[in-house]
């Protein structure tokens, strides 16, 4: 079985203190500004290891990648019993064949991410949240992905909060503008957690954000392993049956 997270901390999910800058700020202007300077009255998210790129794909892409998709999710329910416990309201797939317009813009994402390394998994995980569904906290496998994260975010905003594992009180909410890349490494990618939040608690800012469906395209990078010790890279797909759940074992 494929354990692509590791569930953490739910402290965050009871108790929430909305980090808030004071002046509401409409959602429109927030947009345009930079969502990447990773500070917050209670913490700093270390430099460079967490980027966010506003506008990386058109909203042409954002439909052409969104149609491609959709013959292998939409006939999928929205699942809230995930089996590592770690998404509600969900439903995805993998995918590492794109049409030619689409394969282009993924390539521009993992350029964009992991520069010209060729070792990157070829596969696209396609992580279709409905209105109402949330990630909660959680560091992506250590055993199974690599130092560097990158995630399109379709057809919605959401807010992304990344929160110290061993100082819970650092945290750093980061708007996720519709059409943008965001980049996780170094720090943020092992020592926080990340998370998205739900409808409800999505505020950036002191500005609620609206949250619809959203659909995020993840590339991962492999583990590093000596050559000795090379393995055959997790097959995500290996951990969908037949209809396309996730097989529990
Ligand atoms: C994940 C995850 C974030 C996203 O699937 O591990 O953190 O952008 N997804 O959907
Ligand atoms: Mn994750």
């Amino acid at each position: 079985m494929i354990m692509l997270r590791r569930l953490c901390s739910h402290r965050s999910l009871t108790g929430l203190s909305v980090i808030s800058t004071g002046s509401l700020v409409p959602c429109h202007k927030i947009q345009k500004r930079s969502c990447g300077d990773f500070h917050s009255p209670s913490g700093v998210l270390p430099h460079a290891s967490a980027r966010v790129l506003p506008g990386f794909v058109s909203e042409a892409e954002e439909e052409s990648l969104v149609q491609e998709c959709s013959k292998y999710v939409d006939h999928l329910d929205y699942q809230y019993d995930h089996w590592d416990g770690v998404i509600r309201g969900y439903r995805e797939t993998e995918k590492s064949r794109w049409s030619p317009e689409n394969s282009a813009v993924v390539e521009r994402m993992r350029r964009a991410a992991f520069g010209n390394d060729v070792t990157i998994r070829p596969r696209v995980h396609v992580l279709d949240l409905s209105a109402d569904g949330y990630i909660m906290p959680h560091v992506d496998s250590v055993k199974f992905c690599g130092d560097t994260i990158a995630g399109l975010s379709l057809l919605s905003d959401c807010v992304m909060r990344f929160k110290h594992e061993k100082e819970p009180e650092k945290m750093v909410d980061v708007f996720l503008p519709r059409l943008s890349l965001y980049v996780i490494t170094g720090d943020a990618r092992y020592l926080y957690t990340h998370e998205v939040l739900k409808a409800e608690e999505s505020v950036f800012r002191g500005t609620p954000v609206q949250r619809g469906r959203r659909m995020s395209f993840i590339c991962r990078q492999p583990v590093a392993r000596p050559a000795n010790q090379q393995t055959v890279l997790p097959n995500l797909n290996s951990a969908f049956d037949a209809e396309n759940k996730p097989v529990y074992s």
